[in-house]
């Protein structure tokens, strides 16, 4: 099966740092961060676990839970974790997925043969708490995530959802964003009654 935006998270249970969990459950109404990494006690991953770990306030101000996978067992992970921890000055607190047998790493495509045949690649999923696919990346294993990206991805998403805006090249939090060609003049009018600016009549900018 091939996973799309837009497709519903398949849901799965698992063994993780924290105890199983039902994902679907475990995410209840709240946003995930779903993100994968090829294997515990390896550089780019510690720093991205700890990097996640820092931002927990973030992620928390944004109702978005982190879920971590690797493809190790429940006792590495925690072992790792001491590492994280260690290196990176912080306290890990989210969740891990032992995913020893590649069972959802499989599930979401995270396994490139092309890269190798057993470790996940560095995959992100931003999951809606409708459970909707809502954003995949990929990156490749020899680089580590943005997380200033993720974060913004996540803003993006929900100041989209929010004022039904799209949100232009490099949008940062601030800055103007678009009214979509789907919405006429006359229910812009509406919605944005703090007016915009038309550069094109496709291409229109306000402020929220
Ligand atoms: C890393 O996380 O450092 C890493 C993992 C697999 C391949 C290359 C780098």
């Amino acid at each position: 099966m091939t996973l799309r935006l837009g497709d519903t998270a398949p849901n799965f249970r698992i063994a993780t740092t924290t105890g199983d969990i039902d994902f679907h459950e475990w995410a209840g109404d709240s946003w995930v961060f779903f993100f994968s990494h090829p294997a515990d006690f390896t550089p780019v991953c510690t720093t991205e676990m700890g990097r996640t770990a820092q931002l927990g306030d973030q992620f928390t101000a944004r109702n978005v839970k982190p879920l971590g996978l690797s493809t190790d067992s429940v006792e590495e992970h925690l072992k790792w974790i001491e590492d994280v921890n260690d290196t990176q000055n912080t306290t890990l607190r989210f969740p891990i997925v032992a995913d020893k047998d590649h069972a959802i790493a499989g599930l979401y495509e995270m396994i490139h043969p092309g890269e190798s045949e057993t470790a996940a690649v560095r995959s992100v999923y931003i999951i809606d708490p409708t459970k909707r696919i809502r954003l995949m990346m990929t990156y490749p294993m020899s680089v580590g995530r943005n997380f200033t990206e993720i974060l913004r991805v996540i803003d993006a998403l929900q100041l989209g959802d929010k004022h039904k805006v799209a949100m232009p090249a490099d949008w940062k939090p601030g800055d103007k964003v678009i009214i979509p060609p789907s919405v006429s003049n006359e229910k812009a009018k509406d919605l944005f009654p703090q007016g915009w600016e038309e550069l094109r009549p496709y291409l229109r900018l306000t402020e929220v």
